[in-house]
């Protein structure tokens, strides 16, 4: 077991180093200079496209005052050096590097043009258009019925749905400790069965917007470390939810064979639950050591939209939650571990180290149940999880997709298992 571990740890790797190309759309769809390309966490960016028919990238908020620089002007540097001229100020960026002959620095992208498709290198996801607004979080009714007799007070079904429905995240977080503490000693025992609510608790006083809409700065400076903290704690609040949820929503769930899901299953997701609340605790401990607090900022609950869509079947939910998104975390955390290491902030790189560990582990528990039940079901796992993620994953277009074009555009086969979104 433990070298099969290794082996979807090395998987994870391959997800990780490849996994960051974002198709946009049809190269012809992009006939004016500059178009606005708005990211899931709030950094939008621009797609230039100059009249040579070159593409570029860049952040679109102008790292000046934040002007706009999706309408902002092209210039010929001379030596085929080209710059996007901010609207405000003037300031030029040059497309090749995002340097500024007065000093400042804008972050730039790759671009590469596969089979007339424009993709972008970035670990967020792109889209034409702003991210739907999301729905508020709140509280759905507590779906335990009195006589459900199978939900009984001390099945770990009933503590999923009762975690669930705990707004409070640090009651949340200690009620998860709690339970975890209590499966792992044998106090409760019994996996049980139950409904869970169709959307978490959350705090009335949490603000919750859209998530484009959500800007969570680069870690420049304390407000902005704060801000990410404070996107990362609420990730991993929502992240102790998914834990739960997985574990009460597919109680009920046979395989094919007829077979409940091992015991283990349950224990698997116990500890991610476990180690989600213990991440949402270091974080919320730093924000509060930083000045602030948890909901101080505003949140998106865009990563429940998932859960949702995933609502009816395990293996999409696997695939999609447990496999994808949390690949996704991974993508973004060296990153943002550079971003306060730069600042001299240790603290925050030793909570980041500590939770990106565990991450790796929750994305082999997803893998591992995934190959497991398509093992039981005698399905075959890779086009099982093509047909979910294009099914589910709320990726973008869909160009035509081959072997040739994915080797141009960086991917290979063996990252064949993140691109599927993209295979018609
Ligand atoms: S905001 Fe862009 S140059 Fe001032
Ligand atoms: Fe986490
Ligand atoms: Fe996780």
């Amino acid at each position: 077991m433990e070298h099969f571990e290794e082996d979807l740890v090395e998987a994870l790797k391959e997800i990780v180093r490849d996994g960051n190309w974002q198709c946009v759309g049809e190269q012809s769809a992009f006939q004016s200079p500059c178009t606005k390309l708005f990211s899931e966490d709030g950094e939008h960016l621009v797609l230039v496209h100059t009249e040579d028919d070159r593409f570029w990238a860049m952040d679109s908020a102008c790292p000046h005052e934040g002007g706009p620089l999706e309408l902002g002007d092209i210039e010929d540097l001379g030596n085929g050096r080209m710059a996007l001229i901010c609207p405000w100020h003037q300031f030029d960026f040059c497309l090749d590097t995002g340097a500024s002959s007065t000093g400042l620095q804008n972050q730039v992208y790759d671009v590469k043009v596969v089979q007339g498709m424009v993709y972008v290198n970035t670990q967020n996801e792109l889209c034409l258009n702003p991210f739907p607004e999301a729905k508020t979080a709140h509280v759905d009714k507590l779906y335990i019925e009195d006589g459900d007799k199978q939900t009984h007070e001390n099945s770990l079904c009933y503590w999923a749905t009762k975690i669930l429905c705990t707004p409070d995240p640090e009651e949340k977080v200690t009620l998860t400790l709690e339970v975890q503490r209590k499966w792992n000693s044998g106090e409760i025992s019994d996996v049980g069965e139950a409904t869970p609510p169709a959307q978490p608790g959350r705090k009335e006083n949490l603000t919750v917007l859209e998530p484009g809409k959500i800007k969570r700065g680069k870690g420049g400076t304390l407000a902005s470390r704060v801000a990410l903290l404070h996107s990362l704690a609420n990730i991993e609040q929502w992240a102790i939810d998914l834990s739960w949820d997985v574990i009460a929503r597919f109680s009920k769930t046979r395989l094919s064979t007829g077979t409940a899901l091992p015991r283990q299953f349950f224990s698997d997701f116990v500890k991610v639950a476990g180690d989600e609340a213990k991440h949402y605790h270091l974080l919320e401990k730093r924000i509060t050591e930083l000045g602030s607090c948890f909901g101080a900022l505003p949140v998106h609950n865009g990563l429940w939209q998932s859960a949702s869509d995933t609502a009816h079947d395990l293996l999409a939910r696997l695939a999609i939650v447990h496999m994808v998104h949390e690949a996704r975390g991974l993508d973004v955390h060296p990153q943002t571990l550079s971003r306060f290491a730069a600042q001299g902030d240790t603290k925050s790189v030793e909570a980041l180290e500590v939770i990106y560990a565990d991450e790796i582990t929750h994305v082999a528990a997803g893998l591992r149940w995934f190959t497991y039940i398509c093992g039981e079901e005698a399905r075959d796992c890779v086009p099982t999880f093509h047909k979910l993620v294009k099914l589910h994953f709320k990726g973008y277009l869909k160009p035509p997709f081959n072997t040739e074009g994915r080797k141009t555009a960086g991917m290979t086969e063996e990252t064949d298992i993140y691109f599927l979104k993209w295979q018609t």
